[in-house]
């Protein structure tokens, strides 16, 4: 079971098996590789979560037995959307679920002296207010940056409660400042840090993710 510590917070069971995960992608003197590996595993949860999240509705298969099963089935289509450059790193992720998911692509880069969101560049898919779209990015500071892509997405008619958004680890601040712009949107997060430190880092976070994941 999910905790909900917010209203649209849906928080993954804070099991030991999770905080090792976390342990060691926090821990400054992990290698690229093994952060990468552990990243990923955690990145496999949210999504696994973000679809237990999902709406269905009622299905009935015929068996080989030939009885029938009263199950269900995702109501509507999803896509992906990656906040590019870390975000990026979520699709795998997303890929090994869901087969042959649409991903579409939105580049927002925090100015590293004010850590305000520059937004450069979007590519979605055509038919994404059609769709149900797990927004991606590991990391949830000011909320900054996934205001502005969620700003872009129901800019292009994606309903603001068909959006999931996946993110590692996020702040109670970040939290607050994203829901207040996106009350609606549902925020699938592993772990929620302290707070932020003068730079507008997670602390005790675990630093730069797009360089750890791609760069360091
Ligand atoms: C990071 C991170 C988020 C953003 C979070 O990206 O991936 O997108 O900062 O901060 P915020 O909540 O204060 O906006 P960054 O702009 O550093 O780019 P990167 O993905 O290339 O690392
Ligand atoms: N971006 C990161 O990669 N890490 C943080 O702590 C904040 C923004
Ligand atoms: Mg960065």
């Amino acid at each position: 079971m999910t905790t909900q510590p917010f209203k649209n917070v849906y928080l993954l069971p804070q099991t030991n098996q999770l905080t090792g995960l976390y342990t060691i992608i926090r821990d400054k003197n992990t290698t690229r590789p093994d952060f990468i590996f552990y990243s990923d595993r955690i990145i496999r949860l949210l999504v696994e979560e973000g679809l237990n999240h999902m709406p269905v509705v009622d299905k009935t298969v015929a068996t080989h037995t030939g009885e029938d099963f009263h199950g269900v089935g995702f109501e509507g289509k999803i896509c992906g959307v990656s906040i590019v450059r870390a975000g990026e790193s979520m699709e795998q992720g997303l890929r090994e679920v869901c087969r042959s998911v649409r991903i579409g692509k939105i580049l927002i880069q925090r100015d590293e002296e004010t850590a305000l969101p520059k937004l450069y560049y979007e590519k979605l898919p055509e038919d994404i207010d059609n769709r149900y779209v797990f927004l991606l990015d590991p990391m949830l500071a000011t909320g900054g940056s996934a205001i502005m892509a969620t700003d872009v997405l129901i800019k292009r008619g994606v309903k603001p409660e068909r959006i999931y958004f996946l993110n590692l680890i996020g702040c109670k601040e970040g939290i607050e400042n994203y829901h207040r712009a996106h009350p609606d949107v549902k925020i699938v997060t592993g772990c929620i840090d302290r707070g932020l430190n003068e730079q507008r880092y997670l602390v005790p976070g675990l630093g730069d993710f797009g360089d750890r994941y791609y760069c360091i």
